[in-house]
């Protein structure tokens, strides 16, 4: 079991890297992006509350997400957890390092993803995804072989996010650098960062991770 954070800003691709650890690995992917993109979806109390400071691009409570992850963590097992986009804040690092401690279990890597400006702000405003399986396309650097058809289950539901937009972007970014990138340094001194380059390509940054995931398995 090898729990790891992918810890970077909006379009730095932690989505993406996830979702290929899950199928090469059989780890989870718990991000509370999705987590609340999903309660938004089904329309419950919390879903409506924040809806529109996610569509604004702000930080969510930290009460909200730390209680998502408990959930999560304590119904869900697989080989170990990758959380995405979780923690953002100095609170939700130091619960989630309450949450591994309470069932035994060790952050054995946080993985920094290096990413600049520009370059995010393409990759946010060109990306959509699979409305049926959650698979991430981009326009220009990952479209779909066959146009509005997705690659892995044939759905033609694809979707962009609300928040996928300049002015939330910006938000979004002032956010990370206010809020969670002090997260960078907090996990330097824990002895368990390692920076992979973002902006190398995605089979590339795989495969970054992969020497980071080979290093620290147990
Ligand atoms: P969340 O869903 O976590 O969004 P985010 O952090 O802004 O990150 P993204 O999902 O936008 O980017 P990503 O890094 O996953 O990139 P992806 O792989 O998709 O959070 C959304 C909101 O929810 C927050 O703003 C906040 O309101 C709330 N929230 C969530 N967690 C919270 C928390 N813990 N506390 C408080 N509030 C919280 O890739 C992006 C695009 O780039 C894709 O099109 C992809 O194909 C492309 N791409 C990926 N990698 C590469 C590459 N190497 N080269 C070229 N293109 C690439
Ligand atoms: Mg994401």
């Amino acid at each position: 079991m090898t729990n790891i954070i992918l810890l970077g800003p909006p379009g730095a691709g932690k989505g993406t890297q996830a979702r290929k650890l899950v199928d090469e690995r059989n780890m989870v992917q718990l991000s509370t992006g999705d987590m609340l993109r999903e309660a938004m979806a089904s329309g419950t109390e919390m879903g409506q509350k924040v809806a529109g400071v996610m569509s604004r691009g702000e930080l969510v409570t930290d009460e909200i997400v730390i209680g998502l992850i408990e959930e999560k963590m304590a119904s869900t097992s697989g080989n170990g957890f990758i959380f995405d986009g979780f923690p953002r804040t100095l609170p939700q690092a130091d619960a989630l390092g309450a949450l591994l401690a309470k069932t035994g279990q060790t952050l054995d890597a946080v993985i920094e993803m290096r990413v600049d400006d520009e370059a995010l702000v393409k990759r946010i405003t060109g990306r959509f995804t699979c409305g049926n399986c959650g698979e991430v396309y981009h326009d220009e650097t990952k479209p779909t072989k066959v146009a509005g058809t997705c690659d892995v289950c044939g759905s033609h539901d694809m979707k962009r996010r609300a928040d996928d937009n300049e002015d939330s972007l910006k938000t979004r970014l002032m956010e990370y650098y206010k809020k969670t990138s002090p997260l960078i340094g907090y996990y330097y001194h824990a002895g368990a960062l390692s920076t992979v380059d973002g902006l190398a390509e995605i089979d590339e940054v795989a495969g970054q991770i992969d020497t980071i995931l080979d290093a620290v398995s147990k």
